[in-house]
């Protein structure tokens, strides 16, 4: 039964989820989440003390890179073994459990990648009564994903084998009495079909964990840790329009209403009525205080004459600070900044530091901010996935078309015209997007995309229209479709779609003659075109 005191911690029932660098820890923690556990990604040094204060009512193990058979690979720390709470290792992460309680372990060079069906091996609390298939001889099966080279070839003592493949006889094995459980396989994709009941069963019934992490419950808790951390003092907040620091905005409305001021720059490089629509939601619509800066000639002066990527952001970054700095000075006692850090910023910044990122995206978000500005931060979706700042937008009344748009870059159109930044690229390239994405919307494929924008290019090309010759700029349309953004394919558009897009923009934007589409995957392209 849940008692009042754990409801009031939705942070009590917790998983800790130990990294050994695999790409799939931070789906582990999300899997988790889902669930409705709280949970956090650590290093696998963890020390004994943090782990003990962390308090965790479950620990995962979860996979790397590396091959524990080599001298010097990662281990995990010895406390986890007898501090007295269910363990489950993952692929590396059972690998080591067994390595490191007196089993052995086969390094391989072939990997084993994709689809397997592994038998079950009898009845144990882990796989209870799962299963996707049964074979003729009345074995259950299950459909898994594995991806692995090494693997287990004894056991310690007091396991038992809980499923194998031909290939792979060990790829799950129990250790019933002290409840340490590992697998071969990744329950957390979705190609593992039961994966998410077997880890919803390790949360809830083998780690007795209740499901307390909600939206709701989030939202709840977040807001009485702000009100506690600010009382009555005054928070500055910068509003981009994009999901997060929306969120933000919405969260810190309703925790501490008048304390909260945002400011909203207009750089002159935003989609087509995209301030005002800032302003009509937050302002209008919710009451919340948002000083509107027109900045856009200053941004185009400054771009003036500016060809190269890299230092379009740098100046585009730099003059954002300045009209911030300057807009919040006219606010008086503002001892609090507000940001939209989430949760993969806060792992990918911990992992830089420790220098045990294996691959880290650098994002020059715009709103780095002054260091001389000596406000406290508030940064309520620090914990937070993005999955889980969507859900709580919704929780907290946006509506959903915003709370699920397409990411936008900091740097707005400038990184979308080509060279140089002039005023009439902007408002044709704002036309011909906002074309793009209205068709998109029809069609039903907006959401099927996970960014799609019109990219101007600098170059002029002949048509014509009517009797009349016509020498007008080029556009390309860019739809990608992506999970993380580090890989994309371009959108499969139907040509129905795209000739509608290319018909309506030639024909309603004088200034175009001509729409091509971009069908470049990343890599080797990137989404973006600078
Ligand atoms: P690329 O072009 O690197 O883009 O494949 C990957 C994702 O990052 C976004 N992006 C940026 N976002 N500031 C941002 O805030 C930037 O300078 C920037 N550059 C790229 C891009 O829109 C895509 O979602």
């Amino acid at each position: 039964m849940v008692t009042d005191a754990q409801h009031n911690n939705i942070h009590s029932h917790r998983i800790l989820v130990l990294d050994f660098g695999s790409q799939y820890t931070q789906l582990i923690a999300r899997r988790i989440r889902e669930i409705g556990v709280y949970c956090e990604i650590r290093a696998f040094d963890m020390s004994e003390d943090e782990i003990k204060a962390f308090a965790p009512k479950g620990i995962i193990l979860a996979g790397g890179p590396e091959s524990v058979t080599e001298a010097g690979s990662p281990r995990a720390p010895e406390i986890v073994f007898s501090y007295g709470v269910p363990v489950l290792g993952i692929c590396y992460g059972m690998q080591t459990m067994a390595a490191q309680m007196g089993g052995a372990v086969q390094g391989s060079n072939e990997r084993e990648f994709g689809y397997a069906q592994i038998r079950l091996a009898g009845e144990n609390d882990f796989i209870k009564q799962t299963k996707d298939h049964v074979d003729s001889d009345g074995n259950a099966l299950l459909d898994v994903w594995m991806s692995h080279g090494d693997k287990v070839t004894a056991m310690p003592a007091g396991f038992e084998v809980m499923a194998g493949t031909p290939s792979c006889p060990i790829a799950g094995m129990v250790h019933k009495e002290k409840q340490f459980y590992g697998v071969q396989f990744h329950p957390e994709v979705t190609h593992t079909k039961q994966g998410g009941a077997l880890l919803e069963h390790f949360m809830l019934g083998i780690c007795r964990c209740d499901a307390l992490w909600t939206p709701a419950n989030i939202v709840e808790d977040a807001i009485e840790r702000v009100r506690e951390q600010v009382g009555t003092d005054h928070v500055l907040l910068g509003l981009s329009g994009g999901v997060d620091s929306s969120v933000v905005a919405a969260l810190l409305h309703k925790a501490i209403g008048a304390q909260l001021t945002c400011v909203f720059v207009d750089n002159g490089l935003l989609r087509k009525n995209e301030g005002d629509q800032v302003m009509e939601m937050f302002a209008k619509n919710m009451g919340v205080k948002v000083i509107r800066a027109n900045a856009e000639e200053l941004f185009l002066s400054r771009l003036q004459g500016v060809s190269d990527p890299e230092q379009k952001r740098k100046v585009i970054g730099n003059t954002f600070i300045d009209i911030f700095d300057e807009e919040s000075s006219k606010i008086d006692n503002v001892q609090w900044l507000a940001q939209g850090t989430i949760y993969p910023d806060v792992i990918e910044s911990a992992a830089a530091k420790t220098g045990k990122a294996h691959v880290i995206k650098s994002h020059h978000n715009v709103g780095g901010l002054p260091e001389d500005m000596k406000l406290g931060l508030v940064e309520p979706l620090r914990e937070l996935f993005k999955d889980e700042v969507r859900k709580i937008g919704l929780e907290l009344g946006l509506p959903y078309d915003m709370v699920y748009r397409h990411p936008f870059p900091g740097p707005g159109l400038g990184v979308r015209i080509l060279g140089e930044v002039k005023k009439e690229y902007a408002d044709i390239l704002r036309e011909a997007d906002a074309i793009f994405l209205e068709e998109l919307h029809k069609a039903d494929w907006y959401h099927k995309t996970s960014q799609a924008f019109v990219v101007f290019l600098p170059v002029k090309s002949v048509g014509v229209v009517g009797d009349g010759r016509r020498y007008e700029w080029v556009v390309s349309l860019r739809a990608v479709e992506t999970i993380d953004f580090m890989t994309a394919r371009w959108a499969h558009l139907p040509y129905e779609l795209l000739e509608t897009v290319s018909n309506r923009i030639i024909n309603e934007i004088s200034g175009i003659s001509r729409v091509a589409y971009d069908v470049s995957s990343k890599p080797p392209a990137t989404i973006e075109w600078e």
